[in-house]
């Protein structure tokens, strides 16, 4: 599926990082990126802003030919039909149907890999760590699909059933909280919801038809406190609530932005978002049809020098975190609705983290990561005969994508705690799918 033109850019990345692993791209093009260039002080608490580099006066570039997308030709839009699967990531649903992942919706991890990068720009550190964890807990230790159950996969890797896809991966890997679908248990499913989608919509037309990250913090809370409202399940694990949570809010920026001379950061405006959505119909009147996901014509992806890495989506999210520090939060309701408890990290943790170092340096994405090592083996063991090689790769690419970060060393955790939550004790049950 892959053509070799696709993969040999990436090649050249690949041995250009090597050298410099874990510094990559985004880090060798200047921006101001460490603490204290990028934020003010009030308060005692760094202010908000993400960082704006054209504000800052250091533009990344922009190339019309390397950043075109083609939705035209061999990457023309084909919908899904038969046992083409098609998940919760619009972004990946997109890739599936323009022919920059495998039409059937399952990929390899180098599949992931490539195609992210091809499609959208994203970091090779980031798009490493997502497709090993996928292969992971949703598929067979080297595909995962990006939908429903892939029994295409059954037999491979020792597994105990059949791979669940990321669309069965509630909590594992998708979450409660998410921007456009809807929580699994207060709705039954997960599917994009019109309800979140119009409310998103409107924050952007409301800003001048601009969805940027500010608009996404806001809605990010507005769906925060919702999800407190509405789903007595609500749960946020340290992993799928604190790092996936993050990513799908501003990757909807950062990767769907369409990037221009005059926009070289990217510019989402509602169009382009209700092509991403495969949302159709004018506001307020939206039809979504799951599945059909598409890449606008004329739209282009970030620059290959500034791809979207670990070190910047580090940045971002804690830009977000420090306006509302409820985004840290690892816990959830505890069976009804409005019964949201926080578990304190350093209760978690045994003293490792604590609120205040959650925001210092790189340690919320280190605390969101570290502890998918803490909490893998229970959920392993729900899925393969023997977790010994799961595990292996999980702490080899977990070791990798905080390399450099300078985490502090988490050895234990006191998982007595999440017992409380529904949510968490749900978690190796079922999970809702749809293909
Ligand atoms: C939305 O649909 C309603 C009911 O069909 C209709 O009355 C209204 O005019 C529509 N609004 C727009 C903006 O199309
Ligand atoms: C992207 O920006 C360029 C330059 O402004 C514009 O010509 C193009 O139509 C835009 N694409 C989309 C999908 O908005
Ligand atoms: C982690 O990085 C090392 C060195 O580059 C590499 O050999 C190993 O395969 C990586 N681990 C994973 C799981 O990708």
């Amino acid at each position: 599926m892959k053509s070799s033109s696709s993969i040999l850019p990436l090649l050249a990345l690949a041995t250009s990082l090597a050298s410099a692993f874990p510094r990559y791209l985004s880090q060798a093009f200047l921006h101001p990126r460490s603490a204290s260039e990028g934020r003010t002080i009030s308060n005692g608490l760094p202010g908000c802003p993400f960082v704006k580099r054209q504000a800052a006066g250091v533009t990344p570039p922009f190339d019309a030919k390397q950043q075109y997308v083609s939705n035209a030709g061999k990457h023309a839009f084909v919908p899904p039909s038969g046992s083409d699967r098609r998940g919760p990531c619009p972004g990946l649903n997109a890739m599936a149907n323009h022919g920059y992942l495998p039409h059937n919706g399952v990929g390899t991890i180098e599949d992931l890999i490539s195609g992210t990068a091809e499609a959208f720009g994203m970091g090779i550190d980031i798009a490493t760590i997502l497709a090993i964890y996928g292969a992971i807990f949703d598929g067979d230790l080297k595909s995962f699909s990006i939908g429903g159950p892939a029994p295409s996969l059954l037999g491979l890797g020792g597994l105990l059933g059949e791979p669940r896809g990321l669309s069965g991966s509630h909590n594992k890997y998708e979450g409660d909280g998410s921007p456009i679908y809807g929580d699994l248990y207060q709705y039954g499913n997960n599917l994009p919801q019109v309800s979140q989608f119009t409310a998103l919509y409107k924050l952007g037309q409301d800003n001048e038809d601009s969805v940027d990250l500010d608009v996404l913090t806001k809605f990010r809370l507005q769906r925060f406190e919702q999800s407190i409202a509405e789903n007595p399940y609500f749960f946020l694990a340290p992993f799928s609530g604190v790092i996936v949570t993050s990513a799908a809010y501003t990757f909807i920026y950062r990767f769907m932005a369409n990037k221009s001379a005059e926009n070289p950061e990217g510019r989402l405006n509602g169009e382009t978002l209700k092509s991403f959505y495969a949302v159709t119909g004018d506001y307020p009147n939206f039809t979504i049809t799951p599945g059909h996901e598409r890449f606008p014509g004329n739209w282009y992806k970030r620059n290959p020098v500034d791809y979207y890495t670990i070190p910047y989506f580090i940045e971002d999210a804690l830009a977000m975190d420090i306006q509302h520090l409820q985004f840290l939060s690892v816990g959830g309701n505890t069976g009804t609705t409005n019964s949201f408890v926080g578990v304190e990290p350093a209760d978690l943790t045994n003293g490792v983290f604590n609120v205040a170092n959650l925001l210092e340096g790189n340690n919320a994405f280190c605390f969101g990561t570290e502890l998918i090592l803490q909490m893998a083996p229970d959920i392993l063991s729900g899925l393969f005969h023997d977790i010994t090689k799961a595990l292996g790769t999980l702490t080899s690419a977990v070791g990798n994508a905080t390399l450099g970060l300078s985490c502090p060393q988490l050895t234990s955790i006191d998982k007595d705690l999440f017992r409380q939550f529904p949510g968490y004790t749900k978690l190796n049950s079922n999970g809702m799918y749809y293909n």
